[in-house]
């Protein structure tokens, strides 16, 4: 089998120190939305390092030029309902000429298998790089059943996102998705019998929403 594609911990000492103090049990919801649109932003710095770039003319105030402008209306950022919006807003900032294509899923709490209830996604996927966004990578049930759905689309490329994954989660992405790079923030000890990541930091889609 061919080495999988890399598994990239952004290590950045922003993000870990943002992600600590998200990761706390007593933050309030809106503090945990700021941080976690503060470490999207910082994320998407990475996840977009070697987006392709092409030459446009300009003129600066003083000559005519040729510069790289990054090819923004290819990129769709594919979000997994519902934690994985809370990584949509600052990816946007970062890159705000980016379409965004949704896809629903829950968790069968028994099983903890994938349910899907919603998929959209922007038209011509197969010009578009996909940014996927899932802010858990628990058992990778869902992130597995989301890219198998988005390679349906043909997108030219796919990239994982997450902000804290089990290494179980990244073991099941890899093995069915070996094309797909992952990005994380962390990736902790393991996952508990309830499928949570230890230690982790709870529900993301609750502490976002504030639903607990
Ligand atoms: N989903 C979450 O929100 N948290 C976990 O720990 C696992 C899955």
């Amino acid at each position: 089998m061919n080495t999988p594609a890399p598994v990239t911990v952004v290590s950045h000492p922003l993000v870990q120190h943002k992600l600590t103090l998200l990761r706390q049990k007593d933050l309030s919801t809106n503090s945990f939305r700021r941080l976690l649109h503060e470490i999207s932003m910082l994320m998407a710095y990475e996840v977009t390092r070697d987006m392709p770039t092409q030459l446009i003319d300009i003129e600066t105030p003083l000559e005519a030029m040729r510069s790289p402008v990054i090819e923004g209306r290819k990129t769709v950022f594919v979000v997994v309902m519902r934690a994985g919006s809370g990584f949509l807003d600052g990816m946007l900032e970062v890159v705000p000429g980016a379409r965004v294509g949704h896809i629903g899923l829950y968790r069968d709490p028994k099983t903890l298998v994938a349910v899907e209830y919603y998929f959209k996604m922007p038209h011509s996927m197969h010009e578009r790089d996909a940014i996927v966004l899932d802010p858990m990578l628990a058992t990778g049930n869902s992130a597995v059943a989301a890219v198998d759905r988005l390679k349906e689309t043909k997108p030219r490329s796919i990239r994982f996102v997450s902000l804290v994954a089990a290494p179980e989660g990244v073991a099941h992405m890899q093995q069915h998705h070996p094309d797909v790079p992952i990005y994380t923030a962390a990736i902790d000890r393991e996952l508990n019998d309830h499928g949570y990541i230890v230690p982790g930091l709870g529900d993301a889609g609750d502490r976002l929403f504030g639903t607990k």
